[in-house]
Formats: structure tokens, C-alpha cells, sequence
């Protein structure tokens, strides 16, 4: 496969109270295309920080980010942040909010784009319903769709599923693979939920504690949909608990 991510040396500080606090320690990693790779890390150590770069919203102090060989200097329009706050428009129907991004094209045809991302997250009959209407996960999967419907090349998911109940949050991952296997997206996505990412991923990759640095990287080869009560993956998980100090 090729590579469409390339994260080279990147670093960051911020300064807090006149005080340097080094954030990011110095990341490397190359992402495939069509890869799906899941960032976990301890609270605080920098993985927003690090999405921040990945996506062009932040300039590392050091280090590069290509992008289908391109360094990136600003978020590039091939990608999409679907961040820990939501961004949903709360004075827009959900399929004014899924029709925003989408420049080109008639209202009609639009219109039923939108329609048709709502409906493959589970929002048929809701498409004029306002944010303030929906519950706190249909919420969160009007803000997937919005993501999805102008088909990014790259998926950027900072702990999009965190706010939601365990219930939601299981329907939204198997959702988010559903949506894969139609449309291959690259994703790169933060979480804190070693489970989470053991269930998505191709690859996940165990940062250290802040500043974060790369500690250790698992390549998950199990075909979807994954057991996570399997051997390979309850060994798997027991091994990125302990590189996160959570083992006795
Ligand atoms: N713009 C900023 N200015 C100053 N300090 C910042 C800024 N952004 C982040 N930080 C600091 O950088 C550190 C890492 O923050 P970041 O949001 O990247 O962590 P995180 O791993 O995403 O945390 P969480 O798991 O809680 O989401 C924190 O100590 C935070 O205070
Ligand atoms: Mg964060």
C-alpha cells in the first residue's frame, strides 16, 4: 500500500506560566493508505496536540508532516476532524448541518446526499430535526456523517465516541466499520480506550507520557468483526495496558 501519511520528527512546546512544558517529544510514523491507525496514551500526554499537527491545525516546533508526499502547512482539504468537542450547528436542521461542507452541486442533489449519510448512521426521519431535538448520541452521529458525507481522504477522530454510553458507544463503532467497508477512508484515531482501538484498528501505537513520544506499536491482523474476549486480543490488550503502566 501507499503512503499517504508521513509524520517525521514532529515536536511541540507550549510555555504556561513563562515555563516551557514540552508537549510533544518527537513523534515518527508513517501512515498506509487506507490504514486505520489508533493513537492511545495517557490523559494529558499530548494526543490532541498531536492530532492538531497531523491535521495541519498546529505547527510543530520541529519536525514535518507529508501528506501524499505534500508538507502540510495548513489543515489540507483532503482531511476531516471530527474533534473531542462537537461542532455541530445548533441552529441548523440535520440535513442543513450535513449539507454545509458540500460546496459543488444543486440543493436537490445535496439534499439527497445528506439524506443518504443520514440514513447510513441511523438518522433516517431526523433530517429536519434540530441538534437541540436529538439525543446526546444521535448528536454525536450527525457529527460522523457530517464528516463522512464530503469523503475525506483522511479521517481524523479525536476520542469521538468518549461522551457517549457504553451501548451507543459499541453501535457507533461497528457503524464507523460498516461505513469503512463501503468507503475506504485513512484513519487516524485518538483515543484513551485500549479496547476501542483494539476492535478498529490496523495498527495502534502506545505513546508515553507527556511530552509523548511513540513507546510501542501493535499491528492488529484480525478480519472484522473482531472478538475482543479472543485470545490474540485479550493477550494484546494486556500487553498495551502494561506499556501504560496499568498492570500489576
Ligand atoms: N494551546 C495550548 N497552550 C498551552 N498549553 C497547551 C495548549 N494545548 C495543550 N496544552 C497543554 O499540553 C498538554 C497536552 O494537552 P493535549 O490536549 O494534547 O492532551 P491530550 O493527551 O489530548 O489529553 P486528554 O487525554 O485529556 O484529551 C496539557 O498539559 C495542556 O495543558
Ligand atoms: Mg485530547
Amino acid at each position: 500500500m501507499a503512503v499517504k501519511i508521513v509524520i517525521d520528527g514532529i515536536r511541540k512546546s507550549f510555555t504556561q506560566g513563562g515555563i516551557a512544558l514540552p508537549v510533544v517529544g518527537g513523534v515518527s510514523l508513517d501512515i498506509a493508505d487506507g490504514e486505520f491507525v489508533a493513537i492511545v496514551g495517557p490523559s494529558g500526554c499530548g494526543k490532541s496536540t498531536l492530532m492538531r499537527m497531523i491535521s495541519g491545525f498546529e505547527r510543530p516546533d520541529a519536525g514535518s508532516v507529508r501528506i501524499d508526499g505534500e508538507r502540510l502547512t495548513r489543515p489540507g482539504p483532503q482531511g476531516i476532524v471530527i474533534s473531542q468537542h462537537g461542532s455541530v450547528f445548533p441552529w441548523l436542521t440535520v440535513q442543513e448541518n450535513l449539507m454545509f461542507g458540500l460546496n459543488a452541486g444543486e440543493r436537490a442533489q445535496k439534499a439527497r446526499l445528506a439524506d443518504h449519510y443520514a440514513e447510513m448512521v441511523g438518522l433516517k426521519g431526523f433530517e429536519n430535526a434540530y441538534p437541540r431535538e436529538l439525543s446526546g448520541g444521535m448528536l454525536k452521529r450527525v457529527e460522523i456523517a457530517r464528516a463522512l458525507v464530503v469523503k475525506p481522504e483522511i479521517l481524523y477522530m479525536d476520542e469521538p465516541f468518549s461522551a457517549l454510553d457504553a451501548l451507543m458507544n459499541l453501535r457507533m463503532r461497528n457503524e464507523l466499520l460498516r461505513i469503512l467497508q463501503e468507503e475506504r477512508h485513512t484513519v487516524v484515531l485518538i483515543t484513551h480506550d485500549v479496547e476501542e482501538a483494539l476492535y478498529l484498528a490496523d495498527r495502534i501505537m502506545v505513546l508515553s507520557p507527556r511530552p509523548a513520544t511513540i513507546q510501542a506499536s501493535f499491528r492488529v491482523a484480525q478480519a472484522h468483526p473482531r472478538k475482543l474476549s479472543s485470545p490474540e486480543l485479550q493477550q494484546m490488550k494486556d500487553a498495551i495496558l502494561a506499556e501504560l503502566g496499568l498492570t500489576a
